[in-house]
């Protein structure tokens, strides 16, 4: 069954990432694999935000990232150090906000419809950016600091030591 995408504002958004930490706080409880970790992230993500198309993780492996577990249609398997957002927010460690792929250089688009971007660099307790979530939508401009802020302080609630 494929979603209905729609940008929800900002109150909803801030409900929605407090509803998110509470499923995977409870679905996870002390869960330490990053696997099941990532997959369950990806997956509670997915279902509940509206504007998401696509919801997934990049690991970082060797010299480039390798697809992890991910929510939506099939994505490109292995991305080169420093190519696309992904890349930019590994090199960088900092989130990627991108209103309009196609004005973003270098940009690889795994599938045609995705139009917007965000990127979170996921670190491990030591602070090593392990991967990067990833999350598209087919809508412009459908992410903005409210889920920086929100995946984010997420990530920080998941993180083990
Ligand atoms: N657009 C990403 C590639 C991954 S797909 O969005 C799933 C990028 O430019 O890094």
């Amino acid at each position: 069954m494929s979603k209905t995408i729609r940008i929800p504002d900002a109150g909803e958004k801030q409900a929605l990432y407090k509803e998110a930490k509470v499923k995977l706080q409870g679905l996870l409880d002390a869960e330490t694999d990053e696997l099941v970790i990532m997959a369950s992230v990806a997956a509670v993500l997915h279902d509940l935000m509206p504007h998401y198309f696509w919801t997934g993780f990049y690991r970082v492996v060797g010299n480039e990232l390798v697809i992890g577990p991910y929510q939506g249609t099939p994505a490109c398997l292995r991305i080169a150090q420093g190519r696309g957002v992904c890349g930019r927010a590994w090199e960088t460690g900092e989130t990627q906000v991108v209103e309009d792929v196609h004005a973003f250089p270098g940009h690889i688009a795994c599938d045609a419809r995705s139009e917007s971007e965000i990127v979170v660099p996921w670190r491990d307790g030591a602070g090593k950016v392990i991967a990067l979530l990833d999350v598209d939508s087919t809508l412009k401009a459908a992410f903005d600091e409210v889920d920086r802020e929100g995946l984010e302080k997420l990530h920080g609630e998941l993180q083990r030591d």
